[in-house]
Protein backbone atom coordinates (compact mmCIF):
# COMPACT_ATOMS: atom_id res chain seq x y z
CA UNK A 1 0.00 0.00 0.00
CA UNK A 2 2.68 2.51 0.71
CA UNK A 3 4.91 1.50 -1.57
CA UNK A 4 1.76 1.90 -3.91
CA UNK A 5 1.36 5.88 -2.86
CA UNK A 6 5.22 5.92 -2.94
CA UNK A 7 5.71 5.13 -6.73
CA UNK A 8 2.23 7.71 -7.38
CA UNK A 9 4.03 10.35 -6.00
CA UNK A 10 7.12 9.43 -8.26
CA UNK A 11 5.06 8.74 -11.01
CA UNK A 12 3.13 12.22 -10.40
CA UNK A 13 6.52 14.37 -9.29
CA UNK A 14 7.99 12.49 -13.08
CA UNK A 15 5.58 13.56 -15.00
CA UNK A 16 5.56 17.48 -13.38
CA UNK A 17 8.91 17.84 -14.43
CA UNK A 18 8.65 16.58 -17.20
CA UNK A 19 5.57 19.05 -18.65
CA UNK A 20 7.71 21.74 -17.06
CA UNK A 21 10.64 20.74 -19.18
CA UNK A 22 8.78 20.56 -22.75
CA UNK A 23 6.68 23.32 -21.74
CA UNK A 24 9.84 25.71 -20.79
CA UNK A 25 11.46 24.71 -23.93
CA UNK A 26 8.58 25.66 -25.93
CA UNK A 27 8.02 28.87 -24.18
CA UNK A 28 11.72 29.48 -24.48
CA UNK A 29 11.39 29.02 -27.97
CA UNK A 30 8.94 31.38 -28.69
CA UNK A 31 9.55 34.12 -26.25
CA UNK A 32 13.08 35.44 -27.99
CA UNK A 33 12.13 35.79 -31.88
CA UNK A 34 8.56 37.02 -31.01
CA UNK A 35 9.71 39.28 -28.01
CA UNK A 36 12.66 40.79 -30.16
CA UNK A 37 10.58 41.42 -33.12
CA UNK A 38 7.73 42.94 -31.00
CA UNK A 39 10.14 45.05 -29.04
CA UNK A 40 12.14 46.11 -32.55
CA UNK A 41 8.65 46.79 -34.34
CA UNK A 42 7.26 49.16 -31.64
CA UNK A 43 10.64 51.34 -31.33
CA UNK A 44 10.76 51.89 -35.42
CA UNK A 45 7.33 52.02 -35.16
CA UNK A 46 7.20 54.97 -32.29
CA UNK A 47 10.25 56.56 -34.18
CA UNK A 48 8.13 56.51 -37.31
CA UNK A 49 5.20 58.94 -35.49
CA UNK A 50 6.60 62.24 -36.62
CA UNK A 51 6.40 61.25 -40.03
CA UNK A 52 2.89 60.09 -40.07
CA UNK A 53 3.19 56.76 -41.01
CA UNK A 54 3.75 55.66 -37.44
CA UNK A 55 0.46 56.67 -36.61
CA UNK A 56 -1.06 53.78 -38.67
CA UNK A 57 1.51 51.26 -37.55
CA UNK A 58 1.91 51.83 -34.11
CA UNK A 59 -1.79 50.74 -32.55
CA UNK A 60 -1.63 47.58 -34.34
CA UNK A 61 1.60 46.44 -33.66
CA UNK A 62 1.23 47.83 -29.69
CA UNK A 63 -2.12 46.05 -30.05
CA UNK A 64 -0.23 42.42 -31.42
CA UNK A 65 2.12 43.10 -27.91
CA UNK A 66 -1.13 42.90 -25.74
CA UNK A 67 -1.98 40.24 -26.79
CA UNK A 68 1.45 38.48 -26.95
CA UNK A 69 1.08 39.51 -23.24
CA UNK A 70 -2.66 37.65 -23.07
CA UNK A 71 -1.66 34.44 -23.93
CA UNK A 72 1.63 34.56 -21.45
CA UNK A 73 -1.28 35.94 -18.98
CA UNK A 74 -3.41 32.93 -20.10
CA UNK A 75 -0.12 30.50 -19.70
CA UNK A 76 0.43 31.46 -16.45
CA UNK A 77 -3.01 31.15 -15.22
CA UNK A 78 -3.34 27.49 -16.66
CA UNK A 79 0.55 26.04 -15.63
CA UNK A 80 1.17 27.57 -13.06
CA UNK A 81 -2.09 29.02 -11.33
CA UNK A 82 -0.53 32.35 -11.56
CA UNK A 83 -3.07 35.61 -11.99
CA UNK A 84 -1.65 38.39 -14.00
CA UNK A 85 -4.05 41.17 -13.68
CA UNK A 86 -4.68 43.61 -16.84
CA UNK A 87 -5.97 47.05 -16.67
CA UNK A 88 -6.20 48.36 -20.07
CA UNK A 89 -7.78 51.57 -21.22
CA UNK A 90 -10.40 51.02 -23.78
CA UNK A 91 -9.59 52.68 -26.76
CA UNK A 92 -12.30 53.41 -29.19
CA UNK A 93 -11.43 51.08 -32.53
CA UNK A 94 -12.51 53.65 -35.31
CA UNK A 95 -11.39 56.69 -34.07
CA UNK A 96 -9.01 58.47 -35.91
CA UNK A 97 -5.28 57.33 -36.17
CA UNK A 98 -3.76 60.34 -34.10
CA UNK A 99 -6.64 59.41 -31.17
CA UNK A 100 -5.73 56.03 -31.06
CA UNK A 101 -2.15 56.39 -31.06
CA UNK A 102 -2.11 58.89 -28.61
CA UNK A 103 -4.87 56.96 -26.44
CA UNK A 104 -2.69 53.98 -26.64
CA UNK A 105 0.51 56.01 -25.42
CA UNK A 106 -1.41 57.92 -22.43
CA UNK A 107 -1.94 54.41 -21.19
CA UNK A 108 0.59 53.35 -18.33
CA UNK A 109 -0.35 49.34 -19.38
CA UNK A 110 1.01 49.85 -22.97
CA UNK A 111 4.29 51.04 -21.48
CA UNK A 112 4.24 48.38 -19.35
CA UNK A 113 3.99 45.84 -21.96
CA UNK A 114 6.88 47.15 -23.58
CA UNK A 115 9.13 47.23 -20.34
CA UNK A 116 8.32 43.68 -20.17
CA UNK A 117 9.23 42.85 -23.29
CA UNK A 118 12.82 43.79 -22.59
CA UNK A 119 12.54 41.52 -19.61
CA UNK A 120 10.93 38.55 -21.26
CA UNK A 121 13.56 38.21 -23.91
CA UNK A 122 16.29 38.03 -20.88
CA UNK A 123 15.62 36.90 -17.49
CA UNK A 124 12.07 35.90 -19.10
CA UNK A 125 13.88 33.88 -21.74
CA UNK A 126 16.65 32.23 -19.15
CA UNK A 127 14.20 31.30 -16.69
CA UNK A 128 11.75 29.51 -19.25
CA UNK A 129 14.93 27.43 -20.87
CA UNK A 130 16.02 26.32 -17.47
CA UNK A 131 13.61 23.43 -17.00
CA UNK A 132 14.34 22.53 -20.54
CA UNK A 133 18.10 22.80 -19.49
CA UNK A 134 17.35 20.70 -16.40
CA UNK A 135 16.30 17.83 -18.56
CA UNK A 136 18.09 18.07 -21.87
CA UNK A 137 21.49 18.56 -19.97
CA UNK A 138 21.85 15.18 -18.10
CA UNK A 139 20.51 13.38 -21.46
CA UNK A 140 23.22 14.41 -23.05
CA UNK A 141 25.67 13.31 -20.30
CA UNK A 142 23.74 9.46 -20.62
CA UNK A 143 24.33 9.51 -24.36
CA UNK A 144 28.07 10.95 -24.15
CA UNK A 145 28.61 8.10 -21.61
CA UNK A 146 26.86 5.35 -23.86
CA UNK A 147 27.85 5.81 -26.72
CA UNK A 148 31.39 6.36 -26.52
CA UNK A 149 32.98 4.14 -28.46
CA UNK A 150 30.86 4.37 -31.08
CA UNK A 151 31.09 7.81 -31.75
CA UNK A 152 34.20 9.19 -32.98
CA UNK A 153 33.58 12.41 -32.45
CA UNK A 154 33.20 11.72 -28.64
CA UNK A 155 36.86 11.68 -28.48
CA UNK A 156 38.01 15.49 -26.48
CA UNK A 157 34.36 15.95 -25.87
CA UNK A 158 33.81 18.16 -22.88
CA UNK A 159 30.93 17.26 -20.92
CA UNK A 160 30.41 19.79 -18.17
CA UNK A 161 34.23 19.99 -16.26
CA UNK A 162 34.34 16.79 -17.77
CA UNK A 163 37.16 16.14 -20.54
CA UNK A 164 36.07 12.56 -22.17
CA UNK A 165 39.32 11.13 -23.72
CA UNK A 166 38.46 7.28 -22.91
CA UNK A 167 35.78 5.04 -21.45
CA UNK A 168 36.80 5.71 -18.28
CA UNK A 169 36.08 9.70 -18.67
CA UNK A 170 32.62 8.80 -20.34
CA UNK A 171 31.56 7.20 -17.28
CA UNK A 172 32.82 10.09 -15.45
CA UNK A 173 30.30 12.32 -17.85
CA UNK A 174 27.79 9.83 -16.79
CA UNK A 175 27.78 10.03 -13.47
CA UNK A 176 27.68 13.90 -13.05
CA UNK A 177 25.01 13.44 -15.35
CA UNK A 178 23.19 11.04 -12.99
CA UNK A 179 24.48 13.81 -10.08
CA UNK A 180 22.69 16.68 -12.34
CA UNK A 181 19.63 14.57 -12.49
CA UNK A 182 18.80 15.24 -8.86
CA UNK A 183 18.33 19.23 -9.65
CA UNK A 184 15.84 18.13 -12.34
CA UNK A 185 12.76 18.49 -9.46
CA UNK A 186 13.76 22.16 -9.66
CA UNK A 187 12.40 22.37 -13.33
CA UNK A 188 8.41 23.29 -12.44
CA UNK A 189 9.99 25.54 -9.88
CA UNK A 190 11.97 27.24 -12.21
CA UNK A 191 8.91 27.91 -14.69
CA UNK A 192 6.68 29.40 -11.52
CA UNK A 193 9.80 31.72 -11.39
CA UNK A 194 9.17 32.96 -14.98
CA UNK A 195 5.49 33.30 -14.48
CA UNK A 196 6.16 35.59 -11.58
CA UNK A 197 8.48 37.27 -12.65
CA UNK A 198 6.44 38.12 -15.78
CA UNK A 199 3.58 39.03 -13.24
CA UNK A 200 5.99 41.55 -11.01
CA UNK A 201 6.77 43.14 -14.48
CA UNK A 202 3.76 43.13 -16.30
CA UNK A 203 0.97 42.89 -13.75
CA UNK A 204 -1.29 45.76 -13.35
CA UNK A 205 -0.32 47.66 -9.73
CA UNK A 206 -2.62 47.98 -7.19
CA UNK A 207 -3.50 52.10 -7.96
CA UNK A 208 -4.51 50.81 -11.43
CA UNK A 209 -6.44 47.91 -10.13
CA UNK A 210 -8.22 50.38 -7.58
CA UNK A 211 -8.97 52.94 -10.30
CA UNK A 212 -10.77 50.57 -12.49
CA UNK A 213 -12.99 49.61 -9.32
CA UNK A 214 -13.25 53.05 -8.47
CA UNK A 215 -15.03 53.79 -12.21
CA UNK A 216 -16.65 50.49 -11.88
CA UNK A 217 -17.88 51.45 -8.65
CA UNK A 218 -19.62 55.13 -10.17
CA UNK A 219 -20.96 53.74 -13.28
CA UNK A 220 -22.46 50.98 -11.71
CA UNK A 221 -24.02 53.83 -9.47
CA UNK A 222 -25.10 55.67 -12.30
CA UNK A 223 -27.14 52.13 -13.44
CA UNK A 224 -28.42 52.12 -10.18
CA UNK A 225 -29.56 56.08 -10.27
CA UNK A 226 -30.76 55.67 -13.86
CA UNK A 227 -32.87 52.39 -13.31
CA UNK A 228 -34.50 54.36 -10.17
CA UNK A 229 -34.97 57.34 -12.36
CA UNK A 230 -36.31 55.02 -15.11
CA UNK A 231 -38.62 53.52 -12.54
CA UNK A 232 -39.61 57.41 -11.47
CA UNK A 233 -40.16 58.17 -15.26
CA UNK A 234 -42.75 55.30 -15.46
CA UNK A 235 -44.59 56.30 -12.37
CA UNK A 236 -45.29 59.61 -13.58
CA UNK A 237 -46.08 58.91 -16.88
CA UNK A 238 -48.87 56.35 -15.66
CA UNK A 239 -49.81 58.84 -12.61
CA UNK A 240 -50.31 61.46 -15.38
CA UNK A 241 -51.34 59.64 -18.15
CA UNK A 242 -53.31 56.07 -17.92
CA UNK A 243 -54.20 56.64 -14.68
CA UNK A 244 -56.03 60.29 -15.22
CA UNK A 245 -57.53 59.01 -18.10
CA UNK A 246 -59.31 56.05 -16.45
CA UNK A 247 -60.19 58.03 -13.30
CA UNK A 248 -61.95 60.30 -15.77
CA UNK A 249 -63.89 57.81 -17.13
CA UNK A 250 -64.93 56.69 -13.90
CA UNK A 251 -66.53 59.72 -13.16
CA UNK A 252 -67.75 60.14 -16.74
CA UNK A 253 -69.73 57.07 -15.70
CA UNK A 254 -70.88 57.57 -12.86
CA UNK A 255 -72.62 60.79 -14.52
CA UNK A 256 -74.06 58.83 -17.28
CA UNK A 257 -75.22 56.22 -14.56
CA UNK A 258 -77.37 59.35 -13.05
CA UNK A 259 -78.30 60.88 -16.47
CA UNK A 260 -79.50 57.47 -17.93
CA UNK A 261 -83.42 58.43 -16.94
CA UNK A 262 -83.16 62.06 -17.03
CA UNK A 263 -81.29 63.13 -20.01
CA UNK A 264 -80.69 60.07 -22.40
CA UNK A 265 -79.30 62.33 -25.03
CA UNK A 266 -75.98 63.89 -22.73
CA UNK A 267 -75.81 60.96 -21.11
CA UNK A 268 -75.11 59.03 -25.12
CA UNK A 269 -72.54 62.00 -24.81
CA UNK A 270 -70.93 61.37 -21.85
CA UNK A 271 -70.03 57.61 -23.08
CA UNK A 272 -69.09 58.98 -26.32
CA UNK A 273 -65.94 60.52 -24.14
CA UNK A 274 -65.91 58.03 -21.95
CA UNK A 275 -65.39 55.80 -24.73
CA UNK A 276 -62.79 58.21 -26.24
CA UNK A 277 -60.78 58.17 -22.92
CA UNK A 278 -59.97 54.37 -22.68
CA UNK A 279 -58.78 54.60 -26.12
CA UNK A 280 -56.22 57.13 -24.66
CA UNK A 281 -55.79 55.54 -22.07
CA UNK A 282 -54.85 52.19 -23.73
CA UNK A 283 -52.72 54.35 -26.75
CA UNK A 284 -50.74 55.75 -23.31
CA UNK A 285 -50.37 52.29 -22.11
CA UNK A 286 -48.72 51.21 -25.38
CA UNK A 287 -46.53 53.49 -25.62
CA UNK A 288 -45.22 53.21 -22.58
CA UNK A 289 -44.60 49.40 -22.93
CA UNK A 290 -42.87 50.11 -26.20
CA UNK A 291 -40.38 52.45 -23.89
CA UNK A 292 -39.91 50.01 -21.10
CA UNK A 293 -38.62 47.42 -23.63
CA UNK A 294 -39.78 48.00 -27.01
CA UNK A 295 -41.60 44.58 -28.56
CA UNK A 296 -39.94 45.07 -31.96
CA UNK A 297 -36.28 45.15 -30.22
CA UNK A 298 -37.46 42.04 -28.45
CA UNK A 299 -38.43 39.97 -31.34
CA UNK A 300 -36.86 41.18 -33.87
CA UNK A 301 -33.66 42.62 -32.80
CA UNK A 302 -31.61 46.31 -32.62
CA UNK A 303 -31.46 46.27 -36.48
CA UNK A 304 -34.78 45.92 -37.01
CA UNK A 305 -35.75 48.29 -33.62
CA UNK A 306 -33.33 50.82 -35.16
CA UNK A 307 -35.10 50.72 -38.66
CA UNK A 308 -38.27 50.52 -36.96
CA UNK A 309 -37.39 54.29 -35.07
CA UNK A 310 -36.02 55.70 -38.53
CA UNK A 311 -39.81 55.03 -40.28
CA UNK A 312 -41.33 57.26 -37.74
CA UNK A 313 -38.79 59.91 -37.90
CA UNK A 314 -40.19 63.40 -39.91
CA UNK A 315 -36.58 63.38 -41.75
CA UNK A 316 -35.04 61.53 -44.65
CA UNK A 317 -33.23 58.60 -42.14
CA UNK A 318 -30.76 56.19 -44.40
CA UNK A 319 -30.27 53.00 -41.95
CA UNK A 320 -27.27 50.37 -42.36
CA UNK A 321 -26.90 47.52 -40.20
CA UNK A 322 -24.47 45.19 -40.52
CA UNK A 323 -24.93 42.19 -37.47
CA UNK A 324 -24.57 38.89 -37.53
CA UNK A 325 -26.31 38.20 -34.36
CA UNK A 326 -27.94 39.14 -31.16
CA UNK A 327 -26.08 41.05 -28.72
CA UNK A 328 -27.28 40.67 -24.98
CA UNK A 329 -30.68 42.07 -24.21
CA UNK A 330 -29.19 44.89 -21.64
CA UNK A 331 -26.94 45.70 -24.36
CA UNK A 332 -29.65 46.10 -27.04
CA UNK A 333 -31.39 47.88 -24.95
CA UNK A 334 -29.44 50.36 -23.97
CA UNK A 335 -27.94 51.02 -27.64
CA UNK A 336 -31.46 51.09 -28.71
CA UNK A 337 -32.46 53.97 -26.35
CA UNK A 338 -29.00 55.35 -27.26
CA UNK A 339 -29.79 55.35 -30.81
CA UNK A 340 -34.00 57.11 -30.04
CA UNK A 341 -31.99 59.92 -27.98
CA UNK A 342 -30.00 60.63 -30.85
CA UNK A 343 -32.47 60.56 -33.08
CA UNK A 344 -34.41 62.91 -31.18
CA UNK A 345 -31.24 65.40 -30.92
CA UNK A 346 -31.27 65.72 -34.28
CA UNK A 347 -34.82 66.16 -35.45
CA UNK A 348 -34.88 68.58 -32.35
CA UNK A 349 -31.60 70.59 -32.73
CA UNK A 350 -29.83 70.08 -35.57
CA UNK A 351 -31.98 71.42 -38.83
CA UNK A 352 -30.93 68.52 -40.49
CA UNK A 353 -32.61 66.97 -43.63
CA UNK A 354 -30.87 64.16 -43.91
CA UNK A 355 -30.18 61.44 -41.58
CA UNK A 356 -27.70 58.08 -41.64
CA UNK A 357 -27.57 55.32 -38.82
CA UNK A 358 -24.74 53.00 -39.21
CA UNK A 359 -24.94 49.65 -36.58
CA UNK A 360 -22.16 47.59 -37.12
CA UNK A 361 -20.32 45.09 -34.83
CA UNK A 362 -16.55 43.68 -35.48
CA UNK A 363 -13.62 42.42 -33.14
CA UNK A 364 -15.92 42.55 -30.34
CA UNK A 365 -17.01 45.96 -30.60
CA UNK A 366 -20.47 46.97 -30.97
CA UNK A 367 -20.30 50.27 -33.27
CA UNK A 368 -23.26 52.61 -34.09
CA UNK A 369 -22.95 56.09 -35.43
CA UNK A 370 -25.71 58.71 -36.01
CA UNK A 371 -24.53 61.68 -38.35
CA UNK A 372 -26.96 64.24 -39.57
CA UNK A 373 -26.21 66.98 -41.86
CA UNK A 374 -27.51 69.79 -39.77
CA UNK A 375 -25.82 73.07 -38.03
CA UNK A 376 -23.72 71.16 -35.12
CA UNK A 377 -22.91 72.19 -31.94
CA UNK A 378 -23.69 69.69 -29.99
CA UNK A 379 -21.86 68.77 -26.52
CA UNK A 380 -22.08 66.15 -23.71
CA UNK A 381 -23.25 67.87 -20.59
CA UNK A 382 -25.86 70.86 -22.06
CA UNK A 383 -28.78 68.97 -21.15
CA UNK A 384 -30.01 65.57 -19.67
CA UNK A 385 -29.71 63.43 -22.83
CA UNK A 386 -26.01 63.15 -23.80
CA UNK A 387 -24.65 62.55 -20.59
CA UNK A 388 -27.32 60.00 -19.94
CA UNK A 389 -26.35 57.81 -22.81
CA UNK A 390 -22.30 57.75 -21.71
CA UNK A 391 -24.04 56.54 -18.31
CA UNK A 392 -25.89 53.65 -19.90
CA UNK A 393 -23.24 53.14 -22.22
CA UNK A 394 -20.44 52.92 -19.22
CA UNK A 395 -22.10 50.25 -17.35
CA UNK A 396 -21.29 48.22 -20.41
CA UNK A 397 -17.51 49.66 -20.73
CA UNK A 398 -19.08 51.40 -23.50
CA UNK A 399 -18.18 55.13 -24.75
CA UNK A 400 -19.71 57.76 -26.31
CA UNK A 401 -17.65 60.38 -28.98
CA UNK A 402 -19.31 63.64 -30.48
CA UNK A 403 -17.56 64.96 -33.33
CA UNK A 404 -19.74 68.45 -34.01
CA UNK A 405 -18.38 71.45 -34.88
CA UNK A 406 -20.04 74.60 -35.69
CA UNK A 407 -21.58 74.63 -38.85
CA UNK A 408 -21.93 70.39 -38.64
CA UNK A 409 -22.08 68.03 -39.52
CA UNK A 410 -22.69 66.06 -36.06
CA UNK A 411 -21.46 63.08 -35.88
CA UNK A 412 -22.32 60.88 -33.07
CA UNK A 413 -20.25 57.32 -32.39
CA UNK A 414 -20.80 55.04 -29.47
CA UNK A 415 -18.58 51.63 -29.14
CA UNK A 416 -19.80 48.78 -26.71
CA UNK A 417 -17.80 45.92 -26.20
CA UNK A 418 -19.94 42.62 -26.16
CA UNK A 419 -20.12 39.23 -28.33
CA UNK A 420 -23.23 38.34 -30.43
CA UNK A 421 -25.22 35.16 -30.26
N1 LIG B 1 -27.67 66.58 -33.57
C1 LIG B 1 -27.47 67.77 -32.98
N2 LIG B 1 -27.25 68.86 -33.73
C2 LIG B 1 -27.04 70.07 -33.12
N3 LIG B 1 -27.03 70.27 -31.80
C3 LIG B 1 -27.25 69.22 -31.00
C4 LIG B 1 -27.48 67.91 -31.54
N4 LIG B 1 -27.65 67.07 -30.52
C5 LIG B 1 -27.54 67.79 -29.40
N5 LIG B 1 -27.30 69.09 -29.68
C6 LIG B 1 -27.05 70.17 -28.70
O1 LIG B 1 -26.44 69.59 -27.58
C7 LIG B 1 -27.21 69.86 -26.41
C8 LIG B 1 -27.20 68.65 -25.50
O2 LIG B 1 -28.03 67.61 -25.97
P1 LIG B 1 -28.77 66.68 -24.92
O3 LIG B 1 -29.47 65.61 -25.64
O4 LIG B 1 -27.76 66.30 -23.90
O5 LIG B 1 -29.81 67.65 -24.23
P2 LIG B 1 -31.22 68.15 -24.76
O6 LIG B 1 -31.61 67.38 -25.97
O7 LIG B 1 -31.15 69.63 -24.88
O8 LIG B 1 -32.14 67.79 -23.55
P3 LIG B 1 -32.78 66.36 -23.17
O9 LIG B 1 -32.14 65.34 -24.08
O10 LIG B 1 -32.40 66.17 -21.76
O11 LIG B 1 -34.23 66.48 -23.43
C9 LIG B 1 -28.58 70.23 -26.91
O12 LIG B 1 -29.17 71.15 -26.06
C10 LIG B 1 -28.32 70.86 -28.26
O13 LIG B 1 -28.05 72.22 -28.13
MG1 LIG C 1 -31.60 65.33 -26.08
Amino acid sequence: MNTTTKSDTLATRTRAVLLAGVRGLALSLSVLPVAVLCFTLALVSMALIPIGIGLFTTPAILGAVRRFADVRRRLAAEWCGIGIPSAYRPIPADAKPWTRTYAMLRDPAVWRDLRWLQVDMTAGFVTALLPGLLLLYPLEGFLVAGLWGSLSGLDGYWYGFVHVTDQGSAFGAGALAAALLLLTPLAPRSLTVHFKLTRAVLGASQAELAERVRVLTETRRDAVDTSAAELRRIERDLHDGAQARLVAMGMDLGTVEMLLDKDPEKARQLLAQARQSSAEALTELRDLVRGIHPPVLAERGLGDAVRALALRLPLATEVSVELTGRADAPVESAAYFAVSELLTNAVKHSGADRIWVDVHHAEGMLRITVTDNGKGGAVAGAGSGLTGIERRLGTFDGVLAVSSPPGGPTMVTMEIPCALS
